[in-house]
């Protein structure tokens, strides 16, 4: 129901609309004020490339924000120039809208600005930043188009139908006639997918990485610690750099003694991350877990997949990446908690490059990641 409720009739200007005001919790009434006739109309060609740019703005931060999601948003002007961008960079960060507002008063474009582009639904609730809407609403934006709905329901979003109440156009991008933007908004729902799975489960958004040889084992030969291609192992890294937490097995651990950072690609700047080893009889070495705590780790040891997912989900981590051997990794594969397996198949011969394939339980989306096509390092 969501598409049906994006522009409401005209006629609609008269509806009373009544809002659970969070804070003070009073309910307070509001008349709905019909969009006016907006003054300009933008391409559709133009729009989806203001949708790929917010996208871009977000993935950048994609694993830099738990629990927090990642979120773009471009200011366009009427004749659909950039007028300025912003993403959430991290938790008690600006938000998206608020970062491209503030950019746009800094370049003394504030007042050009008639349509904003973001990643999900603008938030409409007091938390560590004020409300994204209100901020908007400060703003000269006309149209507003909005990838996904805030899935979050202990703040209930809420924010579309503020901002349509007080007279803003606001449309979803899947409904932009142009071939490209249904696959935009499911990448930007994708995106989304760690905080969906989190704000609405508690538990973390589970991503398993799995190379296998030719021949379906997953162990490397002997005095090697992977045998895939420097494609995968950059993708291994793209893996690690947007998860919160890794989970591996005392197996892997004691058979390759893995550092676990990252290092192929760029990492953000200052993050931490939780590597969560399960190990019931306790053989991991002291001497391994120090040295994972120097490298920056929290390092949690655990007996229990359920009970370490929980615990990662209440201490706010979104993602987590599980790299672990074969007797693991069939654990996690065969339980209820795992999102999205990325599969590498070594190629059968050295001249032939790894395949990957992506599956995504209970989806059929687009494969993401899209980063360069991974194993242990
Ligand atoms: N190809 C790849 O993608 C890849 C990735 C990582 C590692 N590896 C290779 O895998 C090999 C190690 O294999 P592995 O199977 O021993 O490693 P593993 O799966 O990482 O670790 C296995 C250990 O995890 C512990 N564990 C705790 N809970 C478990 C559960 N529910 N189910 C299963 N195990 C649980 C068990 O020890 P306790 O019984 O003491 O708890 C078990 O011995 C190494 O050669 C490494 O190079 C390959």
């Amino acid at each position: 129901m969501i598409g049906q409720a994006c522009y409401p009739p005209p006629d609609s200007a008269l509806v009373v609309s009544c809002a659970l005001e969070l804070i003070g919790l009073t309910m307070v009434r509001s008349m709905t004020k019909a969009p006016s006739p907006p003054d300009f109309e933008l391409t559709p060609a133009c729009l989806a490339a203001a949708f790929a740019q917010a996208l871009a703005l977000a993935r950048a931060f994609e694993g830099a924000t738990a629990p927090n999601p990642p979120v773009g948003c471009v200011l366009l002007d009427a004749a659909g120039a950039v007028v300025a961008t912003g993403a959430h960079e991290r938790a008690g960060a600006p938000h998206a809208e608020a970062a491209a507002l503030a950019a746009a008063r800094a370049a003394l474009s504030f007042d050009r600005a008639r349509v904003a582009i973001v990643t999900l639904e603008p938030c409409n609730h007091h938390g560590r930043t004020p409300p994204c809407t209100a901020a908007l609403l400060t703003a000269p934006v006309q149209q507003i188009w909005i990838a996904c709905r805030d899935p979050n329901p202990g703040v209930a979003g809420g924010g579309l139908e503020r901002l349509r109440a007080e007279g803003r156009h606001v449309r979803l991008w899947a409904d932009l006639a142009h071939e490209g933007a249904k696959a935009l908004a499911a990448d930007a729902e994708r995106l989304l997918a760690p905080f969906t799975r989190h704000s609405r489960t508690g538990m973390p958004f589970v991503t398993v990485k799995q190379a296998l040889t030719p021949s379906g084992s997953m162990i490397p030969g002997p005095g090697q610690k992977t045998f895939t291609g420097a494609m995968a192992l950059d993708l291994a890294h793209h893996l690690r750099r947007r998860a919160d937490a890794v989970l591996t097995g005392s197996g892997t651990i004691i058979a390759d003694d893995p550092l676990f950072t990252v290092r192929r690609v760029a990492d953000h700047v200052g993050k931490r991350r939780i590597l969560v080893i399960l190990d019931r009889r306790r053989r991991v070495m002291p001497a391994y877990l120090e040295a994972a705590a120097a490298r920056g780790f929290d390092v949690w040891v655990e007996d229990d997949i359920e009970i370490a997912l929980r615990r990662l989900g209440h201490a706010g981590v979104l993602e987590v990446l599980v790299e672990a051997g074969p007797a693991l990794t069939s654990a996690v594969l065969a339980g209820p908690h795992w999102d999205e397996h990325v599969l590498i198949r070594q190629g059968a011969r050295a001249d032939l490059a790894d395949a990957v394939s992506v599956i995504r339980r209970g989806a059929n989306l687009p494969l993401i990641p899209k980063g360069p096509p991974c194993s242990l390092e």
